[in-house]
């Protein structure tokens, strides 16, 4: 009975917590938070200043006592309290949006595919101890193409690329599991910083990272044939001043093509360890791309050549993973299916 009052009253949640941008998904409200996995802490008293967007714009403009930490790295914890101390903030944020007295929520949230038993538990301890009342991990692929709506749970291949800011992931997916997967800390983060080291080493500017990011989502393609230089401002290292210039966009995009080139060839040595009916599918259906880093305008357009496969970016990419896992707080058996074990269940079951 009082687990039926838990239920009623409960906001349950969904979360995506990515190594650029966490996000929460309520049911019946959508996704409401959307924020940068940043916390900036001052640290003469150690208290958190800001946490998301705002601490991100502080990013690269702090004096010494300010620190702006991102707490995850390649799609995992690695600062364990300032991940506790945002999911606090953020959970809190959304419990006091409903009621001063909600009872603590039930919460799906997704992980990464080369995930440690200690990462795992990182994870599952940093949620409960931010106010959760239970914790279920699924993968973040899965989730992604439970939010893409694609029908994992039929015998037939779902090919899948989520390319993050730390991490890239290629699953296979059929029968509700992962049959076949790669994945590579090379994700949008890492075109940043092609970025950056393009325009010091053939333009001696020194480009911050918040300002590399934004080049980046103002290209208009491989493909495009418009040839407006685009601006881009930052420090000379010879004079030591500002200084801006202009660069033609298509030179920027091609600076990335190492990068690009790395999530190919992982798409395509996972294809070729994928059991060959599963192969025919994928051709036949395509490889869906999801994740903040697929936004890369035209990207889709140069795997899809390289491997001579129809490529799709789904629709609003941010967003896949976290609407995949708010489909599954409605869905018990559906979650039951694509669960991981908790690291604490699987002690049990070793012991
Ligand atoms: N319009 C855009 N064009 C290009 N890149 C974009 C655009 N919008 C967002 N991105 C990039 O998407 C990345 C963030 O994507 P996402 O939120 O899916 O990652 P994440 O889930 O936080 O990270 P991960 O899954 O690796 O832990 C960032 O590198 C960001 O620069
Ligand atoms: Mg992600």
């Amino acid at each position: 009975m009082f687990k039926n009052f838990l239920t009623k009253f409960s906001k349950d949640m969904a979360i995506d917590l990515g190594t650029s941008n966490t996000l929460v998904y309520v049911k019946d409200r959508g996704v409401v938070v959307n924020e940068s996995s940043v916390v900036a802490i001052n640290t003469r008293n150690d208290q958190i200043l800001s946490i998301g967007e705002e601490a991100s714009k502080m990013i690269g403009k702090t004096p010494p006592h300010i620190v702006v930490s991102k707490p995850l790295l390649d799609g995992v914890i690695s600062d364990f309290e300032v991940t506790e101390k945002m999911l606090k903030y953020f959970i809190n944020k959304v419990q006091q949006e409903n009621s001063f007295m909600a009872p603590r929520p039930k919460v799906v949230v997704g992980i990464p595919l080369d995930i440690t038993e200690v990462e795992k538990k990182a994870v599952e301890d940093a949620i409960m101890s931010a106010g959760a009342r239970e914790v279920h991990l699924v993968e973040n692929v899965i989730a992604s193409a439970i939010g893409a709506r694609l029908p994992i749970q039929d015998p037939s291949g779902n090919a899948v690329v989520n390319i993050g800011g730390g991490l890239t992931e290629i699953a296979i997916i059929s029968l509700s599991g992962v049959v076949a997967w790669r994945s590579l800390k090379t994700a949008g983060r890492d075109f940043d910083h092609d970025i950056i080291n393009f325009a010091r080493n053939e333009y001696n500017l020194l480009v911050g990272e918040r300002n590399a990011e934004r080049i980046k989502m103002q290209l208009e393609g491989f493909e495009s044939d418009k040839e407006v230089p685009l601006k881009i401002r930052g420090r000379d290292l010879i004079t030591g001043l500002p200084k801006e210039i202009s660069i033609n966009p298509l030179l920027i995009l091609h600076c990335m093509d190492r990068s690009v080139k790395m999530i190919v060839e992982n798409i395509k040595a996972t294809l070729e360890i994928t059991p060959p009916e599963l192969t025919a599918d994928i051709y036949q259906k395509g490889i869906l791309l999801t994740g903040g880093g697929s936004l890369l305008k035209g990207l889709d357009k140069v795997i899809a050549k390289a491997i001579r496969i129809n490529v799709q970016t789904g629709d609003d990419p941010l967003t896949c993973v976290v609407r995949g896992l708010g489909i599954l707080l409605d869905d018990k058996n559906l979650l039951k299916e694509v669960a991981v074990p908790s690291s604490s269940r699987e002690e049990e079951t070793v012991r």
